[in-house]
């Protein structure tokens, strides 16, 4: 690959470039600072790699996802969610003995100790669930401070399934002391996503049985929103990561990136705009038009992605499912008609389509949670639910790298030149 040359002043610089799978190039400029004094400038690392990943694979213009080679597609239609679990951080599809053995490791850690309960009875009963789910998170290390090592292989192997775990229980846990019912403990007779649903959905008093149309569902958008290589959240699990700190603290600061409207949060967004325009009965048109305007901060949440400038597949596939699920349920659900109205206009406004702007993942999963029953507040929870075997597999991954670095960018310093300090009298 011909390296490339970088010319500034009487300078030149001559960078090494690398060529990854499927084409992309890099440009090494570790040696750009001490050789020509400069650093980059890069708004939001659009154009930035901090490394190599071999996790999962993004083509935006051409809307492709690939987790560890395969196609979002394909797992999202055949693969069960322990099933990409297991993939997206040892980088195979389990055979059966291994997946049985991995479930079987999963199923037997689903419990929580009992006192955990005080933590979701502390909170008060408004809390958002995100904000208890990264608390929850961090306190796991305080229960399992045996395998906080990052750099202990069978120590990191423990937490993570530990996590993979717990996070359903604690999820249904903190919601079901926000509604004001009985706790149901996890039932190891049910696959993770059935027995999440029971925990989530049952009383003690009456028997339930899962329905296979909302377990498959919950299946299938698990597996959906199960990596995405460099976002913000697995960004901030891994810069937290780099500086060794533990795997439960990682993950929780990813929880709370995931947590903005511009990130996970935009799947709650998108139900509360879908809501408002229902309630207000404002036209589509209208609404498009305040998206386009400047002076106007609303924005057509669930459109628009940083690295899809073409249909998010997984935007595709939810887009069918929410239809499917909603079909099969016999729900007629106007949230839905307001969506497809929106999508269509969109896309055939020319604001929209110059600047690539499509649906993106979050823009139909939430018409789905809300047919299964899931409050609103609870929608960005599923997609951390969703995205936690990706960040586990992005914190593996730097952790085992032996060239891993602790993250820190430089900056641009624009401030004041140096002055002296004045005392209080003479300002
Ligand atoms: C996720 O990175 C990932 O992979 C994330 C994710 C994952 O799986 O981890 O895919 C999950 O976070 C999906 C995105 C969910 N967020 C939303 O739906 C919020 C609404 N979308 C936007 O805020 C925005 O599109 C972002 C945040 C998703 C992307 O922001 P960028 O890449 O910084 O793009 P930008 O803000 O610079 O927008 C480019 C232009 C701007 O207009 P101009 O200045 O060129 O005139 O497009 C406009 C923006 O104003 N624009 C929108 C818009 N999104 C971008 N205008 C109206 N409505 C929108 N939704």
């Amino acid at each position: 690959m011909p390296d490339a040359v970088i010319r500034h002043g009487d300078k030149e610089l001559t960078l090494p470039t690398y060529v990854g799978t499927e084409g992309e190039t890099a440009v090494d400029i570790g040696k750009l600072r001490t050789e020509m004094g400069m650093v980059t400038l890069d708004k939001g690392f659009g154009n930035t790699a901090e490394g190599h990943s071999t996790v999962s694979y993004i083509d935006g213009e051409s809307g492709i996802l690939r987790y560890r080679g395969y196609s979002i597609e394909q797992l999202a239609e055949s693969a069960t969610f322990l099933e990409v679990a297991y993939l997206l951080q040892y980088g195979e599809l389990p055979n059966k003995a291994e997946l049985e053995s991995y479930v079987e490791a999963i199923t037997l850690h689903t419990l929580l100790r009992e006192d955990v309960k005080h933590l979701f009875e502390a909170f008060p009963n408004t809390a958002h669930p995100m904000q208890i789910l990264a608390s929850a998170t961090s306190a796991l290390a305080t229960y399992y401070p045996d395998a906080l090592d990052p750099l202990d292989a069978d120590a990191v192997d423990i937490s993570s399934r530990r996590l993979i775990a717990k996070t359903p229980t604690m999820i249904a846990w903190s919601y079901k002391y926000s509604v004001h019912q009985p706790y149901v403990y996890p039932d190891n007779d049910l696959d993770y996503s059935s027995n999440f649903l029971k925990m989530m959905f049952s009383v003690p008093a009456e028997d339930y049985a899962p329905d296979p149309v909302l377990t498959n569902a919950l299946n299938m958008l698990l597996i959906l929103h199960a990596d995405h290589g460099q976002n913000c959240s697995a960004s901030a699990v891994r810069l937290v990561g780099s500086g060794h700190a533990n795997i439960f603290s990682s993950v929780a600061a990813g929880i709370h990136a995931l947590s903005g409207p511009l990130h996970g949060g935009a799947n709650q967004a998108v139900l509360e705009m879908l809501e408002g325009i229902y309630a207000s009965g404002e036209d589509i048109d209208t609404v498009v038009k305040r998206a386009k305007d400047k002076s106007d901060p609303f924005r057509l949440m669930g459109f628009g992605h940083r690295v899809y400038k073409n249909f998010d597949p997984r935007a595709r596939i939810i887009k069918k499912a929410a239809e499917d699920v909603l079909d099969a349920l016999g729900v007629d659900d106007p949230l839905l008609d307001i969506a497809l109205r929106l999508e269509e206009v969109a896309l055939s406004d020319e604001y929209f389509v110059e600047r690539n702007l499509y649906p993106n993942v979050d823009f139909y999963s939430g018409i789905i949670y809300r047919a299964m029953g899931f409050p609103t507040d609870m929608f960005t929870v599923l997609f951390a639910l969703g995205r936690l075997p990706g960040w586990l597999a992005q914190w593996r991954e730097l952790a085992a790298d032996p060239s891993t670095r602790i993250f820190r960018p430089r900056q641009l310093y624009t401030g004041e030149p140096l002055r002296d300090y004045v005392s209080i009298e003479d300002r």
